[in-house]
This record gives C-alpha cells, structure tokens and sequence, in this order.
C-alpha cells in the first residue's frame, strides 16, 4: 500500500528514530509499502520517518533504470560501521524536499550493517550513488536532512518554498 510522504518543514523529520526490536509481519509489511511508496514517487531512496513513523528503517534501489536490474533494499537498524576518507559530491534531492536539488559532499565509500526483511545480519560497502543514498536515508533516522548541509541562506530559501508548497497544497 502507499503511503502519504511528509513534506519538510515537519517535526516528525527533525527526531532521532528508534531501533527496530524483533522481525514481524507487520514490519515486513510496512517495508513493502516503503518500497512500493518509493518506486511509485519515483525515488530511488526513502526512510521511515518520511511516512511518519519513528523506526529505524529505510528501503532503497540505486540501480540505473535500463542498465542494471532492480534491486530493493531493506534495511532495518543500519549502521555505518566505516567512512572512506575519499569524498564524493553529488547533487541530492529529497522526496520530503521536492524539486529542489543541491551538492553534498560525502564520504564515497562505506561500510554498512543491517538487519534484513528475513532478520538475518547482513554488512556490505557501498560505493558511488549507494553510498550517497545510504548516508543521506540513515540521516533522516536521525532526523538530519540534506538541506543541513547547506549554508543557512540557502536552507532558508529551501524551506520557505517548502512551506509555500505546504501552504499551496493545504488549499488544494
Ligand atoms: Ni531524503
């Protein structure tokens, strides 16, 4: 099932999100709908708290459309267990953020663990546009967006087309 997408400005993007426990169906299913929620936008990355809930958990698929074959990832309780030095800038966006782009500059390779759809531990280095995916959707679990990257002229501007976007929508 989709689910709505908060738009920034919303407290709920601003929180630190909590550890998944134990594995159930009904965590399996709101990764189902994260992904489907995903492709559907169509993002290429998405976290919990940008469909309201607090849990520690982010689907993404990084895979180029037309080259490469999909590949969903789950992903609860990530953790980067090691950051190149080596940095990487590329221009991110934010389904919470529509439209609005900017350069983050990011360490280029990481090491990452998690816990899978299955439960199973599962680690793996990310390099390139997975790398930048991962640390920008383990960011929104901790309530950090990419706009705090920015100087704050620029966040500002951001947020106030955001709130106009908000304001627009709210009229319908
Ligand atoms: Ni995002």
């Amino acid at each position: 099932m989709k689910r709505p997408i908060l738009i920034h400005p919303d407290p709920r993007l601003k929180k630190v999100c909590a550890p998944v426990p134990d594995m159930s169906d009904a965590l399996r299913s709101l990764a189902d709908d994260m992904l489907e929620t995903m492709y559907a936008a169509p993002g290429i990355g998405l976290a919990a708290p940008q469909i309201g809930v607090m849990d520690r958990l982010i689907v993404l698929d990084c895979a180029k459309e037309g080259d490469e074959n999909p590949r969903p990832l789950v992903m609860f309780n990530p953790q980067i267990t090691a950051s190149s030095d080596e940095t990487n800038v590329y221009e991110e966006g934010c389904l919470s953020i529509p439209d609005q782009y900017a350069e983050v500059t990011r360490p280029k390779v990481v090491d990452v663990e998690w816990m899978d759809r299955d439960g199973n531990a599962c680690s793996e280095t990310f390099d390139g546009l997975w790398a930048t995916c991962v640390q920008h959707e383990l960011d929104h679990l901790d309530g950090k967006l990419f706009i705090d990257y920015l100087k704050p002229l620029k966040r500002q501007m951001i947020t106030r087309k955001m709130q106009k976007l908000k304001r627009e929508r709210a009229r319908g």
